[in-house]
């Protein structure tokens, strides 16, 4: 009997090591189309449109975000707008909201939603971390629910807040959210296993510390130190204003782009 059970325990345990091979067999380009995939079925975009999600207004800690930005009628581009959930009240609060999602049919339902309570959102259909809109556009750029951690590798990370940077006008402000894992669980006995199954398949060679396949449906690299969030930020030429974290998996950063009209980004 108690073979059996060691044997049951030895193959939970292959299975969980077998599972966590996906995200080694994926580059970055992969995991980002592998999230892709998982909004884009009909049933996540009919989730993320329903009436009751998109009625449900900002949580505590995204009113807590939009308290650091005084005006509350300038651009604001939300980045990841799924069914419109955060747009509809941030363009009640007056901002003019223009929507970014990879998804189509969520870029649609956002637009829709809104229009059908009486307001007008705009919508784009891209990638973030490749965000291609005018520089100096946008006062706000807004990422709630940890969407800035859905962009697989730090060097992926910074190019998108150099884009987001120069998207901003001088003074405009980057809020966003991460997931925060202060205490994360050490690597264990398969990492050696899992970076080498990366190298045979000429995989995810570019893995990190915090990478997951959250709920084996998105790509989400979690932070466990805000000096690794903070510098990222910083690297793009943004000022952080403050980093917020908890004992809870969200945490939070506002950032500024200086109001000298003469800084570039870029460098
Ligand atoms: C967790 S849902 C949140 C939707 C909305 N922000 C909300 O809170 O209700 C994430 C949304 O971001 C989109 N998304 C995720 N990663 C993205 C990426 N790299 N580029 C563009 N859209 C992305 C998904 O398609 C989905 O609509």
């Amino acid at each position: 009997m108690s073979v059996r059970v060691s044997l049951a325990r030895g193959l939970l345990r292959l299975g969980a090591f077998v599972q966590s091979l996906a995200l080694m067999v994926m580059r970055p380009d992969d995991l980002v189309e592998f999230s892709r995939q998982s909004y884009a079925r009909p049933r996540s975009v009919e989730g993320w449109s329903e009436d009751a999600l998109l009625d449900s207004g900002l949580s505590s800690s995204e009113l807590d975000l939009v308290a650091a930005v005084s005006d509350t009628t300038g651009n604001l581009l939300l980045l990841g707008v799924g069914g419109g959930r955060e747009a509809i009240p941030l363009a009640r609060m007056g901002f003019q909201v223009t929507g970014v999602d990879y998804v189509p049919a969520m870029v649609d339902r956002a637009i829709e939603s809104a229009a059908r309570r009486g307001l007008k959102i705009e919508g784009l259909v891209q990638e973030i971390s490749r965000l291609d809109v005018p520089a100096g556009a946008y006062d706000v750029v807004w990422l709630s629910r940890a969407m800035y951690s859905c962009v697989p590798t730090r060097a992926r990370r910074v190019e998108m807040v150099r884009r987001i940077a120069r998207a901003l006008k001088p003074g405009g402000w980057l809020l966003c959210q991460f997931h925060w894992c202060p205490s994360p669980r050490p690597p264990g006995r398969g990492r050696f296993l899992r970076r080498l199954f990366a190298a045979c398949t000429l995989g995810n060679l570019t893995y990190e510390a915090g990478d997951t396949l959250w709920l084996d449906v998105e790509f989400v690299h979690q932070f466990s130190s805000e000096e690794a969030i903070r510098s990222e930020l910083e690297e793009s030429g943004l000022s952080v204003v403050c980093i917020k974290t908890g004992p809870k998996l969200g945490g939070s950063a506002v950032c500024r782009k200086s109001l000298e009209t003469g800084q570039n980004p870029e460098t």
